[in-house]
Parts: structure tokens; sequence; C-alpha cells
């Protein structure tokens, strides 16, 4: 095992007992990050969804098929690629029996944190996407606008990052734009893949 594997491992067996903020108590499990420990690039989602909460796995749903899809328009195989989220435990409304997916607060983003920066600290990528603006505004500030700041490659801590959506926009936006907002993930995703090492 190299020392980024070593230290993922010990970071998620501590996160899988985290009761850093409340989100802990209604979600099934922390879902880690995962992938290559030395990969080159990390994407940053959000949250875990319905699916993900379940599987303990990110990007398994609806999401990650959006997100598989882009991937390979974009020339990346996901498995080069370490992937996890900024908040690791779904948070939700429950409607029923349906769980209603609730954007995190800035206190759950906060409490998250040191794991995102853990998994950082682990596996040293050269590039980092975030997914979305919830990711963007945990690395890069409250002030982070997605419009302004897609696609751009930027110069953030010793990383080139590049922000962009999130994929399940592309889900909730109405049908006719469906096909225009994924063409627009994957080159920002081809700005990405240009960043490989
Ligand atoms: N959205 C995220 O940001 N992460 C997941 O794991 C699934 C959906």
């Amino acid at each position: 095992m190299g020392t980024a594997e070593i230290a993922l491992d010990a970071l998620r067996h501590e996160a899988a007992h985290c009761t850093a903020c409340e989100l802990y108590k209604s979600a099934t499990q922390t879902v880690f990050g995962e992938g290559p420990p030395a990969a080159w690039l990390m994407l940053v989602g959000e949250q875990p969804g319905d699916k993900e909460d379940i599987a303990g796995r990110p990007f398994v749903g609806p999401a990650g098929r959006v997100l598989d899809t882009a991937l390979e328009r974009a020339g990346i195989d996901r498995g080069e690629v370490y992937i996890t989220s900024a908040v690791k435990h779904f948070r939700f409304e429950q409607r029923g029996n349906r769980r209603l997916h609730k954007t995190p607060g800035v206190t759950h983003i906060r409490a998250c944190r040191p794991w995102l920066d853990g998994e950082l600290r682990a596996v040293r990528p050269a590039a980092v996407a975030t997914l979305g603006a919830v990711a963007g505004k945990a690395l890069l500030g409250p002030r982070f606008r997605i419009t302004d700041a897609r696609g751009k490659v930027l110069d953030w801590e010793g990383h080139q990052l590049v922000p962009t959506v999130h994929p399940s926009a592309i889900l909730r936006g109405p049908p006719e734009t469906r096909d225009e907002a994924l063409d627009a993930l994957v080159s920002d995703l081809r700005v990405v893949a240009g960043l490989r090492r």
C-alpha cells in the first residue's frame, strides 16, 4: 500500500463515524470518495443522493449516469478519477416514502471540509473539477458564481481547478435544453482532460 492509499483508508474509517453535523442522524452512512489514490484528477460533487446513500458510493444514481456519459464523451475514463462530494452525508426531506434532496447548508459544508481537505492532501491531484455551486463555494468561497467561472482553469492552492455544473442540473432542466446542457458540461470536461498528466 502506498502512503496515499494508507492515508485515504484511515480517513475513510474515521469519516464513517463522523458526527460533526446533524446529517449523520438521518443518513444511512457516510459516502466517502473513491478512485485511484494517486489520481491526476479529483471531481468534487455536492452531496450523496438517495441511491448513493444506500449504496455507500458516490455518483452511482441518475446524476452518476449523466456524469459517466459526459466523462466518456470528454475522453476521461471514470477509473482514472478520484470522485468525491463536498458533503458526505445525504441531506433530504422526507415526503411520504420519498426522500427529496435538500441542498446542504454552510454549516454542513464547513463541518465536512476536513474530510475533503484530507482527500486533497492524500491524493494531491494535479487537477480538480468542482461540479455545481455547492462544490464551487466549498472550495472557492461564498462569492463563487458558476456562470462566471465555469470552464475556466483557475490556480487554486497548488491545483489547477476547473469549475463546472453539477450533472443533476442537466436532469432538472427542461427536456428541450438537456442536449445543449450536456454538450456544455462535456466541453468543460474537455478543458479538464487537457490538464491530464
Ligand atoms: N451528487 C453528488 O454530488 N454526489 C454524489 O455522490 C451523487 C450525486
